[in-house]
């Protein structure tokens, strides 16, 4: 989604708001904008499209060590040059780029309009320039004036021609970073942004506003209290967020993922208990006994990695689990007990969605427990407890490393809450063993590649594919079809095996490849009827297995045979199966993976 750049210092500004908008591209946007301020002047420009078409546009040198950047990705009106951050006041004093939505928009322009002020664009943000431009007094008072008017959400970043060298910020329910550099201050909306410059940063809390200048920051409240503020050290290195010798930032990804479970495990494997050490959760054994229920709440891969997870943890701990897309639940006013156990899953650790779901409960005072990826994010710091998935830094839009990350987390928690019920010791030194040996699998799976990019050519040609698996393998094939659907744009279906004859099956032809999956369990046998009935239909099958069983070759266009390995982790195994083979049809079709078409890395809007 949109993403923003401030800095105040003594270097030039421009190159650096121009890499700070490059970091942010992988969030996706549609128009690019920088603002300059330079001698009490504020020079803004502004270009539909990529940032290499505001580079073109931005004279050979520009002037001024104070300025602010934004990447749009368009909400309220189109794609435009006009449309596109920073906007203006009329007069030029002041210059804003905002993330996320007034709600209130229409009515603020309506009585804006009655005073006078002409709009040049038909964004709901423009209304904040001419607010604060209207405001006799310094920007950071502007911004307490305003700022409460305003319904909504935001992160935000501004500028005044008064003000030479000061970038004010205030954050509501959108996030804003500042960096701290040696003589110098940053701000943006995400850490990719910061990363090159600083390691030190401070996380603005809802409710803040921030003054920087090249001296330093001050953080107040709106109502000006001074907050404290922590400095945190910035997560990852800078090299997470470079592309590695690769041609795209998801195959680093994919490619990544056997580090990324070794990191996601590192420490967290008790040998002596045959259990697994989660210290964040902060829940003592005996309250951990007293749970009766667990849900677990996401949006996206991450709702379908949770889908696996209640699957684990079911098998595991023998306690009803059950996953849910957050924005369903959180509309159906949701029954919040006592004796269950919420947890909310998030890569970003800021999806809108997830925040509103898991603060709808925390408010009906239930007990949240976070699995995030993004360390000092607002779920991390909202929920009462949780488990870092420590992936690295994420930045293909699609969730590759993330999801298999957060299966692995899960696959921990499933194996500590199983051994304070139902899993013996020798059950759980068998997992144990198990998880140690998961990263040399996933190495496996990851040699599997060159065969599994000769089978993109069967789906590149197809309208529609159809993904379909039975109980733990389900959720897979929803992520499968996910990933193939969001970055080769190929429609793609994921269905219970079970569920086809009560529908989908009158889709099935020559020109519906399958993709099965047929994981070498109890249901192996009823599967195999399933792979029967598409072939009576000529469909193109690919079975992803790691049985070996003469049928599945018999009845199968194409076989992956993926590694064997202990039944509850065989969606990590082929998860990365199926991200191979979206990845490869996509590039075939020449698709842009890293930023697909409508999509942004974190939905920070309802
Ligand atoms: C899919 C994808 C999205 C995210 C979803 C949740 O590849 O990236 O479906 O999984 O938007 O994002 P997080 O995990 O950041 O809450």
């Amino acid at each position: 989604m949109c993403g923003i750049i401030a800095y105040t210092g003594s270097q030039e500004a421009a190159p650096i708001l121009l890499d700070g908008l490059h970091r942010l591209e992988y969030r996706g946007y549609d128009s690019a904008g920088i603002a300059l301020l330079h001698r009490k002047r504020i020079r803004c420009w502004k270009a539909a499209g990529k940032i290499s078409i505001l580079r073109q546009r931005l004279p050979e040198t520009t002037a001024g060590q104070c300025g602010i950047g934004h990447t749009r990705w368009a909400t309220h009106g189109a794609p435009t040059d006009e449309n596109a951050h920073p906007h203006t006041d009329s007069e030029l004093r002041i210059a804003v780029a905002h993330n996320g939505i007034i709600e209130n928009a229409d009515v603020l322009r309506a009585q804006l309009m009655a005073e006078g002020v002409s709009f040049s664009s038909e964004t709901d943000s423009e209304v904040l320039a001419h607010l604060l431009g209207a405001f006799d007094g310094s920007l950071i008072d502007a911004m307490r004036t305003v700022l409460p008017r305003i319904q909504g959400t935001y992160g935000l970043a501004a500028i005044d021609r008064e003000a030479p060298d000061t970038v004010v910020v205030a954050r509501l329910g959108s996030p804003v970073i500042l960096g701290i550099g040696d003589g110098e201050m940053l701000a943006a909306s995400d850490m990719s942004a910061l990363a090159r410059h600083t390691r030190e940063i401070v996380h603005l809390d809802d409710g803040e506003v921030a003054e920087m200048t090249p001296r330093g920051f001050q953080v107040t409240t709106l109502d000006a209290r001074p907050s404290q503020k922590n400095t945190t050290q910035l997560s990852g290195v800078l090299a997470d967020y470079d592309k590695g010798g690769y041609a795209h930032y998801l195959h680093r990804e994919i490619r990544d993922q056997a580090d990324v479970v070794e990191r996601t495990l590192s420490g967290r494997l008790d040998t002596r208990f045959s259990t697994a050490h989660l210290g964040g959760l902060n829940l003592a054994p005996r309250e951990l006994l007293n749970i009766r229920r667990i849900k677990i709440l996401g949006c996206g891969s991450a709702f379908y990695a949770g889908m696996s997870g209640a699957h684990m943890i079911e098998q595991l701990a023998r306690l009803p689990v059950s996953a849910e897309a957050a924005a369903e639940f959180r509309y159906r006013n949701p029954v919040v007990e006592p004796e269950t156990l919420y947890i909310a899953v998030s890569q970003s650790g800021e999806t809108f969605d997830t925040l509103a779901a898991l603060r709808e409960i925390r408010r009906k005072g239930g007990h949240v427990l976070g699995i995030v990826n993004s360390v000092g994010s607002t779920i991390a710091r909202e929920v009462d407890g949780g488990i870092y998935m420590h992936a690295g830094p994420e930045v293909s839009v699609a969730s590759t490393k993330a999801y298999t990350s957060m299966l692995t987390v899960f696959a921990l928690l499933a194996l500590m809450l199983g051994r304070l019920r139902d899993v013996s010791p020798q059950r759980g030194n068998a997992l144990v063993e198990a998880l140690q040996g998961l990263p040399d699998k996933v190495r496996e799976t990851l040699a599997l590649e060159p065969a599994i990019a000769s089978l993109a050519p069967m789906l590149v040609t197809a309208h529609s594919a159809f993904f379909l698996g039975r109980t733990s393998a389900y959720p897979v094939a929803l992520e499968g079809a996910q990933k193939l659907k969001e970055i080769s744009y190929i429609h793609a279906e994921a269905y219970p095996s079970s569920e086809l004859k009560h529908g989908p099956l009158a889709l099935i032809s020559s020109h519906t490849p399958c993709i099965v999956m047929l994981p070498n369990d109890e249901l192996l046998h009823k599967s195999l009827s399933t792979l029967e009935e598409i072939r009576t239909r000529g469909a193109p099958v690919i079975a992803v297995t790691d049985a070996d069983h003469p049928r599945i070759r018999e009845l199968s266009d194409e076989v992956i045979h993926i590694p064997q390995v202990e039944p509850l982790l065989q969606p990590v195994i082929a998860g990365i199966a199926l991200q191979l083979l979206a990845y490869h049809s996509a590039v075939l079709m020449e698709r842009d993976i890293d930023q697909p078409r409508n999509l942004a890395k974190s939905v920070t809007v309802e």
